[in-house]
């Protein structure tokens, strides 16, 4: 599969800007684009070009990488104030997904923990960061997408929301990782794809992504999941993470939080997949985590010809947290930890 050996998110051939597919365009038109200011790199965070959590971290890496070469000064201390400052305005562009921060919080101890680094060993130990921070998303996706082989049969409906494919992170993705590695290995699943309501990433990406990869995809609108489970029509429910507090609570795209309750209901399996990257051990449970906000009119009037709505109020939380305990595993890149959670995550992470 070809965009399998390719990212969504890489240093330009000259290493001076950060190449990303401009997601907000697909699947309509396939645009790249070169990023180097501090404010385009905010704005492609922002404005949803590059999004996923895992992506969202990498991409904040090669930024602070790209912006670390024009702080124009030989002075260690002056040179690691401006670093800061970049990761603090760049943290500021979207609050839920824990890979932008943690990226940016790397980069800057990678840089200072060293007390006899020049600024030019700095920013080589920096870039020697970002790539790392990719390389192991790379290395994560793949292993996540072993163990979730684990968990399914051939010929297995999967349902999946938003987006955590190969666009969201790096090669196979997390989310779907599943699937893509098992298309490699000759299984055959169908998925159902929810539209995801208001930003449609599971239309635009999910249901781009799946059909590149030959792998059989049904979309539905986001209020047919219940429809479908009812009917005995879905074996599994596949979500992705922005952030996962220690005790196993779950922000994810809005609309999450509601599919557990349904799968439970239904008595069908739902799994969260989860490289240790979105994992934040300082968060005790969901109550600790920031949930983003965004436009209203996303929900009015974005993608349509003419608002769909009269000039009403409206609400937009763009993620939710699904309660722990309604998640039957979290699959990491080390393995697959089942409820209670704040035991099964710190065994496996912490020990
Ligand atoms: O607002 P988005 O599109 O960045 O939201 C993304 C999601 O909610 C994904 O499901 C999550 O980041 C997991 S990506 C592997």
């Amino acid at each position: 599969m070809e965009y399998l050996s390719s990212d969504s998110v890489r240093l330009s051939e000259d290493e001076k800007s950060v190449v990303i597919i401009d997601q907000t365009k697909l699947p309509n038109e396939t645009e790249y684009l070169t990023l180097s200011e501090a404010d385009e790199l905010y704005d492609a965070i922002k404005l949803l070009k590059v999004r996923g959590a895992p992506a969202i971290g990498i991409f904040a890496g090669y930024s602070m990488y790209v912006l670390s070469l024009g702080i124009d000064t030989d002075d260690r201390s002056v040179f690691l104030n401006k670093l800061k400052e970049y990761a603090a305005f760049l943290d500021g562009s979207r609050p839920t997904a824990v890979n932008l921060s943690a990226a940016t919080k790397r980069i800057v101890k990678a840089a200072e923990e060293e007390k006899n680094l020049s600024v030019k060993e700095m920013r080589e130990k920096i870039k020697r960061t970002a790539v790392a921070i990719h390389e192991e998303d790379i290395e994560m996706c793949r292993k996540i997408s072993e163990y979730g082989l684990t968990l399914v049969k051939d010929g297995f409906n999967i349902l999946t929301h938003c987006n955590a494919g190969p666009l969201a992170t790096s090669r196979y993705g997390t989310g779907l990782g599943t699937l893509m590695l098992g298309k490699e290995k000759g299984y055959t699943f169908h998925a159902f794809c929810d539209e995801t309501r208001p930003l449609l990433q599971g239309a635009r990406l999910t249901a781009y992504e799946l059909l590149k990869a030959g792998i059989d995809v049904t979309l539905i609108c986001d209020n047919m999941a219940g429809f479908l489970m009812k009917q005995g029509k879905i074996d599994a429910v596949f979500v992705g993470c922005d952030r996962v507090a220690s005790n196993g609570d779950t922000a994810n795209k809005i609309g999450t939080s509601s599919l557990s309750v349904l799968a439970h209901y239904y008595d069908v399996p739902f799994y969260v997949f989860c490289p240790s990257s979105t994992i934040d051990f300082s968060a005790k449970s969901g109550e600790d985590i920031t949930i983003e906000y965004r436009e209203p009119d996303e929900i009015r009037s974005m993608f349509y010809k003419e608002p769909v709505a009269p000039d009403v109020k409206c609400l937009n939380p763009a993620f939710d947290v699904t309660d722990g305990k309604l998640i039957t595993a979290i699959v990491t890149e080390k393995g697959i930890c089942r409820y209670p959670y704040e035991k099964s995550l710190a065994e496996l992470f912490l020990s």
